[in-house]
């Protein structure tokens, strides 16, 4: 019932020549978004480039961020309304490279996801704990608060719609996966908490992902728990052959 779904985060990876060359090295070998969908979240200033090699295939694209107001004197920052003319489908948001570096804060996640889906765009909402948290045995408790402040006034619609991305910090870019069982554990969590928070039927639909070292070596086995609806890649993400044994791993 839920849709599978994969994406790559590239973080500052890649510039509009190489993003129009790796679209065109996978496009024609993507699964049907209908089985799976397989999506790629780029730097906004390959974007363009994203969307027109994109254009008529399989792939879903996201942006890394967005600010949450659409216009203004914001210096710097991406409009979620420009996004959405542009004809982009996801935005990630709250990643914790977003919070610990650039201090985003869970009512600016919240803001952000308001003005997404003012602007008709679906929120990839990242949550995750650090290892301090998680040795202290307050993992559950932190990642929970986090998914409850970015929820906050969402209604239940909007949350059935909305992509959650589980990644705890210490499995990013560490080669140190959670273990599927780890990661299970807090998906389901997750889905607990949207059910206590909305109902059953929201929770039901919400998808959940996974993020944090996952490879085409360990994707099937994380794909295999009944809370976990896809993952979040950063590094195995950079290479298309990578990226298609990750969106083909059924
Ligand atoms: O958003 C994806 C992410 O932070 C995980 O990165 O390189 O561990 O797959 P990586």
């Amino acid at each position: 019932m839920r849709t599978p779904i994969i994406a790559g985060n590239w973080k500052l990876n890649q510039n509009p020549e190489e993003t129009t060359a790796f679209v065109e090295a996978i496009k024609d070998k993507l699964p049907a978004s209908s089985k799976v969908e397989s999506v790629i979240a780029a730097p906004a200033v390959d974007l363009p480039a994203l969307l027109a090699a994109a254009k008529g295939s399989e792939l879903k694209t996201a942006a890394e961020n967005a600010y949450f107001e659409d216009k203004g004197a914001f210096t710097g920052e991406t409009s979620p309304l420009v996004l959405s003319q542009m004809g982009i489908n996801y935005v990630v948001i709250g990643h914790s490279e977003r919070r610990d570096y650039f201090h985003e804060t869970d009512e600016d996640i919240n803001k952000k996801a308001h003005a997404l889906f003012r602007n008709n765009l679906t929120p990839i909402i990242c949550c995750g704990e650090s290892l301090e948290t998680r040795e202290a045995g307050k993992e559950t408790e932190w990642v929970v608060g986090q998914i409850k402040a970015a929820l906050k006034d969402l209604t239940a619609e909007q949350v059935s719609q909305s992509v959650i991305a589980y990644e705890p910090i210490w499995a990013i870019g560490t080669g140190k996966t959670a273990s599927s069982e780890q990661a299970q554990e807090m998906c389901k969590a997750i889905r607990d908490a949207v059910s206590d928070l909305y109902n059953e039927e929201t929770a039901a639909n919400v998808r959940i992902q996974y993020g944090g070292s996952v490879k085409p070596e360990n994707v099937k086995e994380l794909m295999a728990k009944p809370d976990i609806d896809g993952g979040l890649v950063g590094g195995a993400s950079l290479e298309p052959e990578s990226f298609l044994a990750l969106v083909n791993y059924q």
